[in-house]
Order: C-alpha cells, then structure tokens, then sequence
C-alpha cells in the first residue's frame, strides 16, 4: 500500500479524477502554483518558529523543514527552467483560504497552535495524495519519479505536525480536532471545482 493512500492518510474525500487529466494538460501551470506551495510551507514553518519561539521541540522539529521545503522550492523552480517555463505569479489560494474561512471561531489561546498544526498536517496530506495521483498518471517518466519523491515527503512531514501537535496536547484532544479538521477539509473540496493550474 502506498503512503500516500487516503486510508493511511485519513483524508474523507479522493481528489475528483478529472483533476489529475486536468493537471496533465497544463503542467506549466501546475509547476508554477507547485513551486508557491513549497514557498508557502517553508514560510509557514518559518512562521511557527516566530510565534513559539520557546517551544523548543516545535523550534527543532521545523527548522530542518524550512531547508527542505526551501529545497523542494528549488527543485521546481529548477524544473521550471529546465523546461524553458518562467516561474509566473503566485495564485490565490483559494484552497487554503477556504480552509481559514472555516477555522472554529473562538479557539481558546492555548489550543491555537493545535488547530495551526493540524491546518498544516491536512495540507501536507493532500499535496501528499495528490503528487501521488501526479507520479501515477503523468505520462513522461521523469515527472512522475519527480512526483514521487514529493509525495514521500510531505508524507513525513504530515506525519510529523501530527508528532508535533501531540507532544503538546493529549492524544484524544489531537484526534478529536483531526476529525474536526477532515470533515472541515472534506467540506472545502466540496466547494472548489477541480482545476488543472492549482495544486489543490
Ligand atoms: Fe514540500
Ligand atoms: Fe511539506
């Protein structure tokens, strides 16, 4: 079975399976929302470290990520040149937005940083299943090798904000606010109709 399987990731909802034909046809543009999204996750970790910067498991657990995302940002951004591609712009993100949108309105401050956990453990788990759906459909070999080495990845790293969030909080609290953010999660990709120039 693969990692990136929803049972394993717990995901409610398989990506629509015209994204990944959609995604096939307009690889330029997938590249270019790819490449912000590795952006994003190394900003975001980023982010977390300035916030608590006392919680020193989070502190040292994230700043080997920030190079890695940093790296997988430089990994598609090569890609792009390689094919003669310019980066291009960064696009709304209307996946994550809508994810934000649906936040539980008054968290208590203490759980804060769970409910940011998960938020990034959830889109670490579908960038995961969908570079799966990329390194299993597209048609040159070189891409869906490509592919595979992100969908490992981001596998570990959902693994490891759910690590993150349960050394600060106890398991039930973690499971019960997973469960909370799939059927939020499952909701969003009910909104948003798949295309083929974003990543999710
Ligand atoms: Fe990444
Ligand atoms: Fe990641």
């Amino acid at each position: 079975m693969s990692t990136a399987d929803n049972s394993i990731l717990g995901l409610r909802l398989p990506t629509d399976p015209r994204w990944v034909d959609l995604a096939s046809l307009s690889l330029q543009e997938i590249l270019t929302d790819h490449a912000f999204c590795e952006l994003k996750a190394a900003t975001q970790c980023i982010s977390l470290v300035q916030i608590y910067p006392d919680k020193m498991e989070l502190v040292s657990a994230l700043s080997p990520i920030v190079t890695e995302e940093w790296g997988h940002f430089r990994m598609v951004l090569a890609e792009i040149k390689k094919r003669g591609y310019e980066l291009g712009r960064q696009r709304k993100d209307d996946y994550v937005n809508l994810l934000l949108q649906h936040h539980p309105k008054a968290v208590p401050v203490p759980d804060k940083l769970l409910h940011k956990l998960m938020i990034c453990a959830l889109i670490e788990a579908r960038s995961c299943e969908r570079f799966r759906l990329l390194s299993e459909n597209l048609e040159e070999e070189d891409m869906r090798t490509f592919y595979h080495r992100f969908m490992v990845a981001e596998a570990g790293h959902y693994r490891l904000f759910v690590d993150l969030a349960e050394q600060y909080y106890p398991v039930e609290q973690v499971r019960a606010a997973w469960q909370q953010w799939l059927d939020i999660e499952a909701q969003v990709l009910n909104i948003l109709s798949p295309r083929g120039d974003r990543m999710h």
